[in-house]
């Protein structure tokens, strides 16, 4: 298993895009439209390999000097459970405090924050609707 950091447009970036469609949109209906991924660009893309198949996916939103947004974190559906999110989020953290940021803040769905409480996340603010479903911002300074 291998932690990749991705370019954007890249072969792998767009193996990463199947996977963030699969696992976060498709089963709500949705797709990822062109103005959600144009975002893309200016993000740090990180992905878990097994050989050339993808197994989760995460991004980083720069929102300041000191501050970024973790999004669409996604395992690929048969292998939730076993260790890959945590695994990439913790190498993404460590990456992302020796480039400088401090701060890492997300939207987190109801039924993911246990994940996110476990790696240290803090909850902060109201309930609110993204993409049809509740959510809550949560935060952790690294
Ligand atoms: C949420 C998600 C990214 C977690 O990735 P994962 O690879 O399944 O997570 P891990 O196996 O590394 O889990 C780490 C820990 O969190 C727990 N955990 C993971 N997802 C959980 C969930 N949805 N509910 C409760 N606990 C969860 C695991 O049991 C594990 O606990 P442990 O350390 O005590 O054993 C993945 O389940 C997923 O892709 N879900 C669908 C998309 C999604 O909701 N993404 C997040 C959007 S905000």
């Amino acid at each position: 298993m291998e932690i990749r950091i991705i370019k954007y447009q890249s072969e792998d970036y767009l193996k990463a895009i199947q996977l963030r469609e699969k696992i976060l949109r498709l089963p709500l209906g949705l797709t990822l439209t062109k103005e959600f991924l144009e975002q893309d660009k200016e993000q740090y893309h990180f992905a878990l390999f097994e050989n050339e198949r993808i197994l989760s996916s995460l991004t980083y939103k720069i929102m300041s000097e000191t501050s970024i947004k973790m999004r669409q974190v996604a395992t690929d559906k048969h292998l939730q459970g076993r260790g890959l999110g945590k695994k990439l989020v913790l190498y993404s953290e460590e990456y992302m405090k020796k480039k400088g940021y401090s701060h890492i803040i997300l939207h987190a769905r109801d039924s993911a924050i246990i994940f996110y409480d476990k790696l240290n996340y803090i909850s902060f603010g109201e309930e609110f609707e993204e993409v049809g479903l509740p959510h809550i911002k949560m935060e952790k300074y690294i």
